[in-house]
């Protein structure tokens, strides 16, 4: 007995797209269903990036008091370019007016949780969508087992697919789970979560010889910090000692204050960009759409700009009849995407070093990061990108 729930717009996935979705929707008076097939607490407690850019974190204050990303997060006014063992400081406030919110995603995933079970919605943890049907009808439908294994569909007037980089949505929009842009890159980054106090006040980019490391912060007493590796390493083949010493010996000019080291992960780098956004009653948002590689922190930011313009068309569209904006979204969604995808490929391009890099191309990535740090439209543009890039009204 397959069980039917019939809503205005069903959301797979509950990550930062899709339950921020259901927020705006619900602000618009539209209801949905938010389904994802992770447990509330897997969900919670998945660690990913944490910098938010000044508009994410303003749009997150529309959860009121919901949102601890001002009170918890850290408000950083820049950067530290580190290269040939001299600091260079982006000075956003100063280049762009602008700031940047170092609170992490699975914080931003907790507060999202919380303010939407206060408010109601229909979120159902453990629920996986097997497939999107008659995408092209105006009575779209997930296809999905609760967490019994029982089937469950879900009916509604339109359905996004914000269920991530391994997203079940995707083909029902672009004909196959792959159909997109691809990319990838001969690293990825070793990261590391570690009980100490900070080793600077702000992040620390750091290109060496030896490769990139990126000094990060989570608290006053944990640290986050990643060194460029090959894409196959195995996380348990660092002792702690070797760790800090590779850790250590890309960021010259400062001693990192060590630490017990709890969490180790590997990140593979990958660049991605769904061939398209829309097809009928069916969009894409989120890492369903696209993916960046980590630098730059652009991932959430992005899933969040696309929810921007999603809701708006949704309401325009259910609310009003008018379609334009629905039209209009992948169009509209593309033009930020591309602009992410470049400044994430742009900013892991400046700092990591390829494995077959020669003499030549060592000096010339000196002299590109020269070209940014010694010129105030190179600083400006950087931090314009890194703080993100104004929404047009
Ligand atoms: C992080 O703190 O996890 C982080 C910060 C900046 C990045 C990537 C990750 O560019």
């Amino acid at each position: 007995m397959t069980t039917t729930v019939r809503t205005r717009v069903a959301i797979v996935g509950a990550g930062p797209a899709g339950l921020l979705l259901s927020h705006l929707l619900d602000r618009a008076g539209i209801d949905s269903v938010v389904i994802d097939q992770r447990s509330r607490d897997e969900i919670e407690s998945t660690i990913r990036a944490g910098i938010l850019e000044q508009g994410t974190v303003e749009l997150l204050d529309d959860l009121g008091p919901h949102s601890r990303a001002r009170t918890v997060g850290h408000r950083h006014d820049g950067i530290e370019l580190r290269f040939e063992g001299e600091g260079h400081r982006i000075d956003f406030a100063e280049t762009v007016g602008r700031a940047v919110w170092l609170y992490p995603q699975h914080e931003v995933l907790k507060d999202l949780v919380a303010a939407r079970l206060a408010a109601g919605q229909d979120l159902r943890f453990g629920v996986t969508a097997e497939a999107i049907a008659d995408a092209e009808t105006d009575r779209p439908r997930v296809l999905a087992r609760d967490a019994e294994g029982r089937p469950l569909q879900i009916e509604a007037d339109f359905v996004v697919g914000s269920d991530g980089s391994r997203s079940v949505a995707r083909a029902a929009v672009t004909g196959s789970s792959q159909g997109g842009y691809f990319r990838e890159y001969p690293f990825a980054w070793f990261g590391i979560l570690c009980e100490a106090p900070p080793s600077a006040d702000e992040l620390i980019y750091s290109n060496s010889p030896d490769g990139f490391a990126l000094v990060s912060q989570r608290s006053d007493t944990v640290q986050r910090m990643y060194f460029q590796c090959d894409p196959d390493t195995d996380t348990a083949a660092f002792t702690e000692e070797q760790l800090w010493d590779e850790l250590q010996k890309r960021v010259p000019g400062t001693t990192l204050k060590q630490g017990p080291i709890f969490q180790r992960d590997v990140l593979r780098f990958r660049s991605f960009v769904a061939h398209e956004l829309r097809r009928g009653r069916v969009a894409l948002a989120g890492d369903a759409a696209h993916t960046v590689p980590p630098t730059g922190a652009k991932g959430m930011n992005l899933a969040i700009a696309d929810v921007r313009l999603l809701a708006e068309a949704l309401r325009r569209s259910l609310l009003e009849g008018d379609e334009r904006a629905l039209d209009a979204y992948p169009e509209a969604a593309s033009r930020r995407i591309w602009k992410a995808q470049h400044f994430s490929w742009w900013m892991t391009s400046l700092l990591h070093v390829t494995p077959d890099a020669t003499d030549f191309d060592r000096r010339r990535q000196v002299g590109e990061l020269r070209s940014v740090v010694e010129s105030a439209h190179g600083r400006a543009a950087l931090a314009e990108a890194y703080t993100g890039w104004p929404f047009p009204s």
